[in-house]
C-alpha cells in the first residue's frame, strides 16, 4: 500500500506521534479504509528512516484504540469496525454499514414526504413554470447598483449588520412602495426584511401557533405555505375558494390564524371581492385571530385596478403582510419582506435573528437604490405589458385549439392562469408533443382534481405559447 508520511524532524512533535496521526487522519478522511493491508513495522521504518520500535509505539497506539488490528501470522490491517465515525467520508461509510437512523424532531419527521422539483425538460414548451422572464431584466443597472456598495469605502456590506429587521433606508423604501401601490398602512419600523416571502411565512408558522392548534387555508390554496404550517403543526382547516375568494362560511370558529392570498388567490387566480374582504376581516376581529395576507404577484394586473390590500383596510385586525421581489424582479435575489402590526415587530425580528441573522446587506442596498431610483416601478410597467399580451396569447390560443374541453379561471391578472381541461388524453398527447405541464392536483387539500392546470406565461414568448397550446391538442 502507498504510504506517504511526512516526518518533520525539526517538529516538537515526536516521531511515534507523527507517525500516529497520519494514520489515524488517513483512515478518518478515508484514504485507507477498513481490511487494507498497512506495511510491516520494519517496511515502514525502512522507508522513513526511523527505528523500528518508533513504528511499533505507533501502531501498538492505533491497534490500542481501534484505527488497526493484528491478525497472526498475516499481519497488520485497517480495523472493520472503526471508532470515530461521524468524521469518516462517504466513500468510507458507503463501503460499510449505513449509520444508524437519527430519530428526528416532530418538524423534521413531518418533512418526510418529499416535494419533486419541476425540472425543465430540454425540448419542451415548458408550461409548468412561471418565473419572471430573465432574459427582460435590466442586469447591467443591476450589476452597476450592486457594484457601487461594494466600493463603498467602509465595507460595511461584509460584516454583520446594524438592524436585523433590514437596512433602514430600504424599510422606508418598501413602506413607501407598498403604501402607494398597495394601500399597505405601515411606516418603515414595521418592516422586517426577509429571505424571500418563504421565510416569512416559515416565521410566522414558528410564532403563530402551537402544535394541534387550527390554522384556516385555502382549498385549493399555496402548497408552500401549506406544508411549512403542516410541518409546524398546525391542525389544517380548510376554507373553500368560489369566484369572490375564501368562502367566509367555512371559516371555523376554533382557528385563531388565517392565511390567505386576497389580491390573486393562489393558484385559482380569482381576486377577493371587497365583501368578502370586509367579511373576514368581521370574523378576525371577532375571533381575535390574526390574517396572514401573501401578496405575492400583485403587481401583475392587465385590466381593472386592484383592489388594496387587506392590510389597509384593517384596523384593530392584526394582519401580516407578506410580499416579495422574486415576482418583480427575481427569485434569486431571495429578498421579501413582512409588514407587522407594531406589537409583534420585536418577537419577529428575535425570530429572524436566530434563523438566519439577517438577509444579506449588499442586495438590500442595490434594491434600496433600484427603487429609491424609480427601477422598479419602470420595470414593473414595463413587465405587466409584456407579460398582460402574453395572458392574452394564452388565452387566445386555448381558446381556439382547446375550444369548449378547456375553461379559463381567474382574472386578468398574475404570471400564470388555472385551467380546467377536461380531457384524459391531454397528459399523453403533452408528453408525446413535448409540452410540460403543471396539475394543480398538490394545491388541493382533498380528492382528486386531475384536470386542473396550471399554465405559467411570464417566461414564455407569444410564439412559444401559441405553439405549445397548438401541439397540445395535435393528435
Ligand atoms: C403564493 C406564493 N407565495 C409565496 C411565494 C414565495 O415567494 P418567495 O420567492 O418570495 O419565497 C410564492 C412563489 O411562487 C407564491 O406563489
Amino acid at each position: 500500500m502507498p504510504l506517504v508520511i511526512q516526518i518533520d524532524t525539526a517538529s516538537a512533535i515526536h516521531v511515534h506521534r507523527q507517525i500516529y496521526d497520519a494514520w489515524r487522519r488517513g483512515i478518518l478522511t478515508g484514504r485507507f479504509v477498513a481490511g487494507d493491508r498497512v506495511p510491516s513495522t520494519r517496511e515502514l521504518a525502512g522507508t522513513l528512516g526511523v527505528s523500528r520500535s518508533t513504528v511499533s509505539q505507533a501502531y501498538d497506539q492505533l491497534v490500542s484504540e481501534g484505527y488497526l488490528e493484528t491478525v497472526r501470522g498475516s499481519g497488520t490491517f485497517v480495523c472493520r469496525e472503526l471508532p470515530d465515525l461521524p468524521l469518516r467520508t462517504d466513500r468510507v461509510a458507503r463501503r460499510r454499514a449505513a449509520p444508524r437512523s437519527v430519530t428526528l424532531s416532530l418538524y423534521g419527521s413531518e418533512l418526510l414526504e418529499d416535494y419533486p422539483d419541476d425540472v425543465r425538460r430540454p425540448g419542451f414548451v415548458c408550461f409548468s413554470q412561471w418565473e419572471p422572464d430573465r432574459e427582460e431584466f435590466p442586469w447591467r443597472l443591476w450589476r452597476r447598483l450592486l457594484a457601487r456598495h461594494s466600493r463603498s469605502p467602509s465595507f460595511g456590506v461584509f460584516g454583520y449588520a446594524d438592524e436585523i429587521r433590514g437596512d433602514e433606508a430600504l424599510r422606508r423604501e418598501i413602506a413607501s412602495y407598498v403604501g402607494r401601490s398597495r394601500g399597505v398602512n405601515c411606516t418603515p419600523s414595521q418592516i422586517l426584511v426577509v429571505n424571500g416571502s418563504q421565510q416569512g411565512l416559515d416565521l410566522c408558522a414558528r410564532l403563530l401557533f402551537d402544535r394541534g392548534d387550527s390554522v384556516i387555508v385555502e382549498n385549493p390554496g399555496y402548497p408552500g405555505a401549506i406544508r411549512s404550517f403542516k410541518a409546524y403543526g398546525a391542525a389544517l382547516k380548510v376554507a373553500g375558494v368560489d369566484r369572490e375568494g375564501i368562502v367566509c362560511q367555512d371559516l371555523p370558529d376554533d382557528a385563531r390564524v388565517v392565511y390567505v392570498t386576497p389580491s390573486h388567490q393562489y393558484p385559482t387566480g380569482v381576486s377577493m371581492s371587497l365583501n368578502r374582504r370586509l367579511e373576514i376581516l368581521a370574523w378576525a376581529r371577532s375571533r381575535a385571530a390574526v390574517i396572514i395576507e401573501d401578496d405575492y404577484d400583485s403587481e401583475y394586473r392587465y385590466s381593472g385596478s386592484p383592489l388594496p390590500a387587506l392590510q389597509g383596510l384593517a384596523q384593530e385586525v392584526p394582519v401580516i403582510y407578506c410580499g416579495t421581489f422574486s415576482k418583480v424582479m427575481f427569485p434569486g435575489l431571495r429578498i421579501g419582506y413582512l409588514v407587522l402590526p407594531e406589537s409583534l415587530v420585536p418577537t419577529f425580528t428575535r425570530a429572524k435573528r436566530l434563523a438566519d441573522n439577517f438577509t444579506p446587506i449588499l442586495e438590500q442596498m442595490a434594491l434600496r437604490d433600484f427603487i429609491a431610483e424609480g427601477h422598479l416601478e419602470r420595470h414593473v410597467r414595463r413587465m405587466r405589458r409584456l407579460y398582460g399580451r402574453r395572458r392574452a396569447a394564452l388565452l387566445e390560443s386555448i381558446r381556439r385549439h382547446l375550444g369548449d374541453a378547456a375553461t379559463v379561471y381567474g382574472d386578468d391578472a398574475g404570471m400564470h392562469s388555472f385551467v380546467r381541461i377536461v380531457d384524459p388524453e391531454l397528459r399523453k398527447r403533452a408528453d408525446r408533443n413535448k409540452v410540460q405541464l403543471r396539475s394543480a392536483q398538490n394545491c388541493f387539500l382533498d380528492g382528486n382534481h386531475p384536470y386542473e392546470y396550471l399554465f405559467g406565461f411570464s417566461s414564455l414568448s407569444e410564439r412559444a405559447i401559441r405553439d405549445g397550446i397548438r401541439r397540445l391538442a395535435r393528435h
